[in-house]
């Protein structure tokens, strides 16, 4: 073998021995881990079981239960709109609390409608608008029409924005959602109904309350306990809408 021929040979084993690690690597590698992060917490975690059990779509069932088995804002034959319902468990829960699958037949039946930029499948009760962008206003038009008149009882919205990576403007994000939220809220409801937005704690959190209080007469933070503590994930709940002023 001639020398030019070592040479070569030696470069090619070499640099393929000591390969530089390429952002798209790092990314795939921390996703890796992550993911790996991700399933271990989901066999540890005894709402995963429940949620199994009791055929809730997904564990976030446990945190409209527990928000509403404490502050009592869902009631038979109330009307509900779930935004960011997909896969569905709120609305499971939500159609179960106001009875709008007409499951027990000496209840008030309710209504419940389902908002989520993704497909929902389906749920006994609920009236369904899937790839729907909630902050859009013709989306927004789509619901006024579904409610037929309707007044809203309870805004629910478990909304969360893609993540971007970069915490301030995921915060920024939810907080458009929430007060996306709010204003449709406050055009729509009658009066006493509630709201309920998730949000992660930020800067912002305390003047959306502040807000959320012009509408409402009793305004919480709640933080279920099946919200992960590690999570910077808490919900406000508005209750007691105060109408709208028609001047
Ligand atoms: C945490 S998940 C909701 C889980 C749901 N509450 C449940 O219990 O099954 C958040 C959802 O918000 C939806 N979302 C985010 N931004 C939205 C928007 N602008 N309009 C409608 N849905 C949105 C996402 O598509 C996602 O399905």
């Amino acid at each position: 073998m001639n020398l030019n021929k070592i040479l070569y040979r030696t470069i090619t084993t070499s640099k393929s021995a000591s390969k530089k690690v390429t952002t798209n690597d790092l990314s795939s590698k921390k996703l890796k881990h992550s993911s790996q992060q991700w399933l271990s917490r989901q066999m540890s975690d005894p709402y995963v079981d429940k949620a199994k059990m009791l055929h809730y779509r997904c564990r976030s069932a446990f945190k409209l239960i527990e928000i509403d088995d404490k502050y009592k804002f869902l009631k038979p034959g109330d009307t509900v709109v779930d935004c960011g319902a997909a896969p569905g468990s709120w609305t499971q829960v939500a159609v179960n609390k106001v009875n709008a699958d007409a499951a027990d037949s000496k209840l008030k039946v309710g209504k419940v409608f389902s908002i989520d930029k993704q497909q929902i499948f389906p749920i006994n009760g609920a009236a369904i608008l899937g790839n729907m962008d909630f902050t859009q206003t013709a989306s927004q038009e789509e619901l006024r029409k579904a409610l037929n008149g309707s007044k809203i009882n309870a805004v629910i919205s478990d909304m969360a924005p893609s993540a971007t990576g970069i915490g301030q403007m995921d915060k920024e994000n939810i907080i458009h959602l929430c007060y996306s939220v709010l204003r449709f809220a406050v055009l729509l409801s009658d009066i006493d109904a509630a709201v309920l937005v998730k949000l992660w704690q930020c800067g912002e959190t305390k003047k959306l309350e502040t807000d959320i209080g012009k509408f409402y007469r009793n305004v919480k933070i709640v933080k279920p306990n099946a919200s992960r503590a590690d999570s910077a994930e808490i919900f406000i709940l508005g209750r007691n809408f105060k109408g709208l002023k028609v001047s």
